[in-house]
């Protein structure tokens, strides 16, 4: 018999109200509007309120996702969570989330960088293609702004907070996840990285003097690899679903830097319009990146009945993650209940 695929029925996103323009961060640090949005394409991004919480970002983005999928928290057969910004270093963001959903069912954390949604959903897909599993939420979500040093010009302007949510169910057609691949670089993880913090380098005076527990990123040997990913997994990817990268409907790359998308699809020979964009709007959520992105498209009706989108995640670690999607009947019922219902309070 053959192995259903894991389609998507249900999706929800969650950001936050706060919006951090261009122009705030040009009254923080040496910068301008106009070299950010030359160099990024990033204009504005959503931070954190004092009321937002990695857990309570999570729970809104699945909320909205259980609800256009017709689940409740109850159906929840598991929860991948995919982050690297938790609430605490133990216990892991999955089992918080699974408290706050009132939900009775396996929780797993994936942490891979920006590529950590991508691989937290072809590791969900793999419990339905056996049949173990039959609802689940895969959700990404980072609260990154808490890694971010805002007098580091070079990393501040690029990223932002987000979470985003899919339901995953078997297709009873030929719908769902048709191809992936996953890759690890670990050689260069010096690239992007927090030095301090971890368990290598305790936090110490030295560590907060040295402003070592935020984010250090050697830009432009990241650009270089998230160009070189970009169109390679995208080849591959496309490969393994017996395609061509010209052949999606729409391609949901990370939502790093425009830069890097236009490069890719100048060597792709691909319009721009075969790319889905939202960073202006958010810049880098990390992990919630590419699903941000495809709630945004599902929402958008960018993305049909029957079409195929190839998806392309890049980030630390060195890790990259890509996925083909073939969209559902679910994605016709673009209903009202897809709007963001607002973030969990934590008491
Ligand atoms: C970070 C990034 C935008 C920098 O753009 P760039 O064109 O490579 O710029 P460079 O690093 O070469 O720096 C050029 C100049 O701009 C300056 N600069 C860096 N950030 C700046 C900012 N926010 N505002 C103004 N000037 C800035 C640099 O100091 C440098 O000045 P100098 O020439 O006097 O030394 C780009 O390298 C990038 O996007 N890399 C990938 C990052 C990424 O996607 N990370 C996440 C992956 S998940």
């Amino acid at each position: 018999m053959a192995m259903p695929r894991a389609e998507i029925t249900g999706w929800g996103k969650y950001v936050p109200t706060k919006i951090l323009t261009n122009d705030d961060l040009a009254k923080m640090v040496d910068t301008s509007d106009e070299w950010i949005t030359a160099r990024t394409g990033i204009k504005e991004r959503h931070i954190r309120t004092e009321n937002d919480t990695t857990t309570g970002m999570a729970c809104a983005a699945a909320r909205d996702a259980l609800a256009v999928a017709g689940l409740t928290p109850s159906d929840l057969d598991l929860i991948v969570v995919a982050n690297s910004s938790p609430d605490y270093l133990l216990p892991a963001s999955a089992n918080l989330v699974q408290y706050e959903l009132g939900a009775n069912c396996p929780a797993l954390t994936v942490t891979a960088g920006c590529s950590g949604w991508v691989y937290a959903l072809v590791t969900a897909s793999q419990f339905i293609q056996t049949g173990a599993y039959k609802n689940i939420v895969v959700i990404g979500v980072e609260l990154i702004s808490y890694a971010i040093d805002y007098t580091d010009r070079s990393t501040c302007v690029l990223f932002g907070d987000a979470a985003a949510a899919v339901i995953l169910q078997p297709g009873l057609t030929e719908a769902g996840i048709m191809a992936f691949e996953l890759g690890s670089d670990g050689q260069h993880a010096h690239h992007l990285m927090v030095p301090g913090g971890g368990t290598r380098k305790p936090m110490s005076q030295e560590v907060v003097d040295k402003r070592e527990m935020y984010i250090r990123m050697n830009g432009q040997e990241v650009f270089k690899f998230a160009t070189r990913k970009l169109i390679t997994c995208l080849n591959n990817i496309a490969a393994s679903a017996g395609m061509s990268p010209a052949d999606f409907d729409l391609i949901i790359p990370h939502q790093a830097n425009l830069r890097i998308i236009e490069y890719a699809a100048d060597k792709l020979h691909l319009s721009m319009d075969k790319f889905f964009i939202n960073l202006h709007k958010y810049g880098n959520t990390s992990t919630a990146s590419i699903p941000l992105a495809l709630v945004e498209a599902i929402q958008e009706g960018r993305l049909k009945s029957g079409d195929v989108t190839g998806m392309v995640a890049f980030g630390s670690g060195l890790s990259w993650a890509g996925a083909v999607i073939k969209m559902g009947e679910a994605v016709n019922k673009i209903a009202a209940n897809t709007e963001p219902q607002g973030a969990v309070v934590l008491q």
